[in-house]
């Protein structure tokens, strides 16, 4: 029993520590709820919520030349999304909704860390 129990706490805290060093697991619990993240798959297609995260980065790789000011974007966006910030078109606005802020479900540093993962995609 004791064996078995020393096992799973080893388990738990290795997956703990995976969970905290991969920004795609990061980036898919705080964002992908409504943002596709990661893999594609036919469910999360028909559930959208919001562009995907390529779409996203395209927006800003566009917008901003540099990397710091995509990351800014990012940050400010998810912690204050404005109608007037939005790069999107406003049919996105139309079919999705304005975000909601995320402000107390992320801190700066996790969006930080999202962002370099979202911002891979230079699609
Ligand atoms: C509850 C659903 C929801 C969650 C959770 C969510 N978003 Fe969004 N997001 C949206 C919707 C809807 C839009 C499209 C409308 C808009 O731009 O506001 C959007 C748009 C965006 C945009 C583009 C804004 C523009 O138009 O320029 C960025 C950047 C963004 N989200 C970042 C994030 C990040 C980073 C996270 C995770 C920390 C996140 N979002 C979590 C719903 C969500």
């Amino acid at each position: 029993m004791k064996k078995i129990l020393v096992i799973c706490l080893i388990l738990s805290t290795s997956n703990m520590l995976f969970a905290s060093q991969s920004a795609e697991e990061l980036a898919n619990q705080k964002c992908g709820s409504c943002h596709l993240m990661g893999a594609i798959t036919k469910e999360k297609l028909k559930n959208m919520k919001a562009p995907p995260y390529w779409a996203i980065a395209k927006k800003a790789n566009l917008r901003y030349e540099k990397n710091e000011d995509r990351i800014k974007y990012l940050i400010d966006y998810a912690l204050n999304p404005d109608e007037d910030k939005m790069l999107f078109p406003k049919e996105t606005k139309e079919k999705f909704g304005v975000m909601p802020s995320q402000k107390d479900k992320v801190t700066e540093d996790e969006i930080k860390l999202i962002s370099e993962y979202i911002l891979k995609e230079k699609s």
